[in-house]
């Protein structure tokens, strides 16, 4: 396989990895059971992970949760490898998603993010999310505001020619 960063629907065999990656970077990690249910349970939801190949290896590297309901969609949790990351993969991840909703009856899609996170909130937007609100004290250890993003993606019917 030619070196890159591949994007592909999670299995559950990647569970250990996932759940490495995810206790790494929070501090209130899902855990595998709720990665299980969003996999296999969870209807509205879809999971993807990206595989960085280098020197004819692959090693999985990130992934994104994302939920679509009722022309809604809603990033829930997205993470790359502290050893991967600034190489794209995050990008790569967010951009897979915002792909999957073109051409799709699909009004936004938000997230919520800590207000101390600049990474996240950099790459949010460069996607064209914005802030549309903050919840104090929503995120625990440490207690930080929660920053709401959303980015349009269908225009409001409002104000149109009818
Ligand atoms: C946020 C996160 C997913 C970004 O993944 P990444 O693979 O490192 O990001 P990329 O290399 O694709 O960078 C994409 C953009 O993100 C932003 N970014 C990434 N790292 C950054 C940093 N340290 N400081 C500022 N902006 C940063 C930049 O806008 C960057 O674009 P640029 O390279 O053109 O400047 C990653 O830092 C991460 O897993 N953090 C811990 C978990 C987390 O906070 N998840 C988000 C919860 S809401």
């Amino acid at each position: 396989m030619e070196p890159g960063i591949y994007i592909r629907v999670m299995e559950e065999t990647d569970l250990p990895g996932v759940v490495s990656i995810e206790r790494q970077v929070f501090s209130i990690p899902w855990s595998p059971a709720s990665f299980l249910y969003e996999l296999l349970k969870n209807p509205h939801s879809e999971l993807l992970v990206a595989d960085i190949v280098q020197q004819a290896e692959g090693h999985l590297a990130g992934y994104i949760v994302w939920w679509l309901i009722t022309g809604e969609a809603q990033i829930g949790n997205v993470a790359v490898d502290p050893a991967f990351q600034h190489r794209g993969i995050g990008r790569k991840l967010v951009q897979t998603v915002l792909g999957r909703l073109e051409g799709r009856e699909v009004e936004s899609i938000t997230l919520d993010v800590r207000e101390s996170n600049e990474p996240a909130i950099s790459l949010y937007r460069s996607f064209g999310f914005e802030e549309v609100g903050r919840r104090p004290g929503y995120y625990k250890k440490p207690c930080e505001t929660a920053v709401l993003m959303t980015k349009v993606l269908l225009p409001s019917e409002e104000g149109g020619n009818s």
